[in-house]
């Protein structure tokens, strides 16, 4: 008889499997918040660069010009979980991507020009004149297509007794498996949370303008807030959906049956709604600063719970055909310690690249070139400029009347 699944690979693993989940856990979690500013960013950039009115084109450019900067580290902290998941789920993962061989291959051409096109945007931003928003929609649509192939690949993949007749129907690879009704809600779930996630990035933006332009800060602050919070109500009823979607004994895990499940489920809505909830109570606030802080921690905390809860689920739904916990390992501590230094000295790498930009972009500032420094960390900073001074920083006044801006104690 041929096997649902196909044999495990002869090595064992080569690290406990408690370590490899943990890394498996942080780097997905890492590549989800990076993935949601990148498909976040291209939606909201298309939907401000169409909207037409000098404040919503400005916002737009400030999301296209950061795409080529989130985009790498969403794909570098991608294929870090890709290790991890090759060799805890192998024979899985890759019987769904070869199942699905032309759409899951394409992703890499699709990526490549996702890339391409942010370069374009970002670069080339004045010269495209009304084309920006289209641009910057098409590459959503790209991503999209990636984010679409991904959550496909990975909801097939706990379905290994489809495996065989999806291979005689369509042995050539070009296929998707629509039937699933977990698909469609899953997807929806992590659409939504990147528009959340951008959302509240968009307003941290907003705040970071208020002491020289406090009218467009607030307007930016407020726009963000509006995009997460109606975005996190929305997926609050895609994620109720996406739990009824599942079969009986998956569901149940969530409600008792499992104590990790049901405790990252229940730990997810509270952190979810008190993020909402302390969003809303800074939109009117003149120190918005600490509660928007407050509701990106408690984001944060959100999406590792989500993370944790989709990584008991995948192992609930392939039990018992695969029990994840029960392969064999045999630890190499000298190649898992030179892994582990490395990816400490990367992770390095990334935290003084992103020094290196944000002291470019002070630099920038400086110098006068979209300088709109925040006020620091309290400080909503609406009461230290005056409506008329912020008219002059937008130019209202000339530089060289020698009127500077009044700054009250
Ligand atoms: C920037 C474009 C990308 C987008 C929009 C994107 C989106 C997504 C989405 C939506 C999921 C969740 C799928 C689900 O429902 O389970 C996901 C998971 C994943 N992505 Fe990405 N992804 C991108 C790039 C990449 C790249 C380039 C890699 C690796 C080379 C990668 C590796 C992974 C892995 C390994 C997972 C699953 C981790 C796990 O199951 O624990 N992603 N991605």
């Amino acid at each position: 008889m041929i096997p649902a699944i196909p044999p495990l690979d002869p090595m064992p693993v080569p690290a406990p499997i408690w370590l490899v989940k943990a890394l498996l856990w942080v780097t997905f979690t890492v590549h989800l918040l990076f993935m949601n500013v990148t498909l976040g960013g291209a939606i909201l950039s298309a939907v401000y660069a169409l909207k037409g009115k000098d404040r919503d084109r400005a916002l737009a450019k400030t999301l296209a010009k950061m795409l080529p900067f989130v985009m790498p580290f969403a794909i570098t902290f991608g294929v870090a979980p890709l290790l991890f998941v090759q060799v805890l789920y192998g024979p899985l993962f890759y019987s769904a991507t070869i199942l699905m061989a032309a759409p899951f291959l394409a992703i890499i051409g699709v990526l490549i020009a996702a890339y391409y096109g942010m370069y374009l945007l970002a670069w080339k931003w004045t010269a495209l004149g009304r084309a920006q928003g289209w641009l910057a929609a098409a590459i959503f649509l790209l991503l999209a297509y990636v984010g679409f192939t991904y959550t496909h690949v990975f909801t097939l993949m706990t379905s290994p007794d489809r495996f065989r007749a999806m291979y005689l129907a369509h042995p050539d690879g070009v296929q998707y498996f629509f039937g699933d009704p977990m698909l469609l809600p899953r997807f929806l779930h992590m659409v939504l949370g990147s528009l959340a996630v951008t959302g509240l990035l968009v307003a941290y933006l907003g705040t970071r303008r208020l002491r020289l332009e406090p009218e467009l800060g607030r307007w930016q602050f407020k726009a963000g807030i509006t995009w997460f919070a109606a975005a996190t109500v929305a997926n609050l009823g895609v994620g109720a959906w996406w739990l009824t979607a599942l079969p009986r004994e998956a569901m149940l895990l969530f409600m008792g049956g499992s104590a990790l499940a049901t405790g990252a489920f229940i730990a997810g809505l509270v952190f979810g709604v008190s993020a909402l909830v302390l969003a809303l109570m800074g939109i009117n606030s003149l120190k918005p600063l600490p509660m928007l802080m407050g509701a990106g921690h408690a984001l944060a905390v959100t999406l590792i719970c989500m993370v944790l809860m989709r990584d008991t689920l995948r192992d609930a739904l392939l039990k018992p055909a695969y029990d994840v916990w029960a392969l064999p390992s045999d630890s190499q501590w000298v190649a898992v310690s030179l892994f582990l230094v490395l990816f400490a000295g990367g992770l390095g790498v990334c935290v003084w690249l992103l020094k290196l930009m944000r002291d470019a972009a002070r630099a920038n500032a400086a110098k006068g070139d979209e300088g709109n420094r925040g006020p620091g960390l309290t400080d909503s900073g609406l009461h230290r400029i005056s409506a008329e001074d912020s008219q002059a920083m937008r130019g209202g006044l000339a530089p060289e009347s020698g009127q500077r801006p009044r700054v009250e104690p």
